[in-house]
């Protein structure tokens, strides 16, 4: 029997989709896919650094895990992605049962240290390359299950040179570089093929894609393009009928894009787009190039280009110096901008960072915590405001699967969870597979989500087959 691997994922889509990829290569190599850190003989820990929160858990899960690894001889237990990259052989020097420890740049060789960690091997493989290899892995093993079935993380550049002053992404995940524009059309077609109907382009300034490209002149096998034009070729791939990308940055767009969110259809009425503050001066000290006013015009821009596109953002609170004036402009821009969701989030000093240095004006904890709260309650209001406007609507939703009730309450009604083009999550009572496409009229809106009834589409029946790209690359609905 093959030996069996389980991956705990913590972070953001990209060490999502890392651990995707760390699966592939594992299947690639031999090995089996776990369902849980029970019975398995290699675990590995994705990480994530981007706050001090999210490093802790790493370290309180590397305790726990001891037992773990002395329950059953012949176990392997490995650590990857930020706080990987950023601690190197320190962790493996404080934790004497951990087997290795990888970064962000060397997936490609998690089998082989897994291989050698069963040899007795320990080690830590942490250097950083600015090679286009590291996007040359394999197609997807027949055997590897998505977790989101219809749905699929495409990489399109990787690494960030923003330094914004609070973030610790630059140092964990290197240099921007983008990734050839043939290889990301290449894959997409090979996902489109297998059933995948939604892609999400990642990268950490996902709209910058091509921005340091010195290979345009050069060949397509190694060139880059435009976001907008790579957006254009990739919604042409038959098959592929959403597209979204996560998470631009406001530096990076442009005309071209706000046009496509116009004119592509498959392109989606969602666009994730961080904001950080509504303040002027604390944008400056963030150094997030951009103004209130600015950032304005782009979401503005986008919400006139594509009638009904929802806006959602990232917000920091208790950024060192924000003054309550300071916080009042976040709270006033976040209404009028009128976001239907954010994620909120308390500055958390990271090592190394030039915003860890600011020794004057730093915000008490308490009074972080009651910005945050007073921020999560317009959110809330924000978001059910939007909600309630979705009602009589009719809109499609791509199933993830059983909706919580149906897993939890058997007899009940089957009942889906999917997801409308503007992401929000929609339960209705049906009983169609995950990855299919369903018609549904919403009916109901709650805080959380929407309650959809299934209708009818005209001239067809109530859920569409999965569109697939026949021989001559038309589409047709298989019965
Ligand atoms: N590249 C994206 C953000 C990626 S990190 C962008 O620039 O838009 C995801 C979010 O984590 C950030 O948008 C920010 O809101 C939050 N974050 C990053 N560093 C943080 C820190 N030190 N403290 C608190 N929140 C932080
Ligand atoms: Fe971090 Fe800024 Fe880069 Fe986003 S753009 S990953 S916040 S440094
Ligand atoms: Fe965390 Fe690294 Fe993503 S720090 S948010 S996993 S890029």
């Amino acid at each position: 029997m093959p030996r069996r691997f389980y991956i705990r994922t913590y972070g953001c889509q990209m060490n999502v989709h890392d651990s995707d990829k760390l699966a592939n290569l594992l299947l690639h190599a031999g090995w089996a896919q776990a369902e849980s850190d029970g019975p398995c003989e290699l675990l590995i820990i994705n990480t994530c650094s981007i706050r001090e929160k999210a490093e802790n858990k790493l370290y309180s899960d590397l305790g726990a895990l001891r037992e773990w690894k002395d329950e059953v001889p012949g176990r392997a237990l490995g650590v990857g992605g930020c706080v990987a990259q950023q601690e190197g052989d320190a962790i493996l020097r404080r934790f004497g049962h951990l087997d290795f420890v990888f970064g962000t740049h060397n997936l490609r060789w998690v089998p082989e240290m897994a291989e050698a960690a069963f040899d007795g091997m320990r080690e830590a493989r942490t250097g950083t390359t600015a090679s286009l290899e590291r996007f040359d892995l394999p197609e997807r093993h027949p055997e590897f299950r998505a977790s989101t079935p219809g749905r699929a993380f495409l990489t399109v550049m990787e690494g960030c040179d923003m330094f914004c002053s609070f973030c610790i992404v630059p140092t964990t995940r290197g240099r921007e570089i983008s990734r050839p524009a043939q290889g990301i059309l290449d894959e997409a077609a090979a996902l489109a093929k297998t059933g995948v109907r939604q892609l999400t382009l990642l990268g950490q300034t996902v709209n910058a894609y091509g921005r340091h490209d010195q290979r345009r002149a050069q060949t397509a096998e190694t060139g880059t393009m435009g976001f907008a034009a790579l957006v254009r070729r990739l919604a042409e791939i038959p098959g592929i009928e959403r597209i979204r990308y996560t998470s631009p940055h406001p530096l990076f767009f442009d005309e071209a894009l706000v046009r496509a969110h116009a004119e592509v259809p498959e392109l989606c009425p969602h666009v994730h787009l961080p904001l950080q503050s509504g303040s002027n001066r604390i944008l400056e000290a963030m150094r997030r190039r951009y103004t209130a006013e600015e950032y304005s015009r782009w979401a503005e821009a986008l919400k006139a280009a594509r009638p009904g596109l929802v806006l959602t953002t990232d917000v920091i609170v208790g950024f060192p110096g924000e003054t309550e004036a300071d916080f009042e402009a976040t709270l006033a821009l976040v209404e009028a901008l009128a976001f239907v969701d954010a994620y909120t989030f308390k500055y958390s000093p990271r090592p190394g960072t030039p915003a860890a240095q600011l020794t004057e004006g730093s915000v008490p904890a308490d009074v972080a915590q009651d910005r945050l709260e007073r921020l999560q309650d317009l959110l809330r209001r924000l978001t059910l405001a939007a909600h309630r406007a979705r009602v009589g609507e009719t809109t499609e939703i791509l199933v993830e699967g059983p909706s919580r009730r149906a897993r939890e309450r058997p007899d009940q009604p089957a009942q889906i969870r999917g997801r409308d083009p503007q992401h929000r999550v929609v339960n209705a009572e049906h009983s169609a597979p995950g990855g299919s496409l369903v018609q549904v009229e919403i009916v109901e809106a709650t805080p959380h989500s929407l309650i959809g009834r299934p209708v009818p589409e005209e001239g067809a029946t109530l859920t569409r087959g999965k569109r697939t790209a026949d021989e001559e690359g038309r589409l047709s609905a298989p019965s």
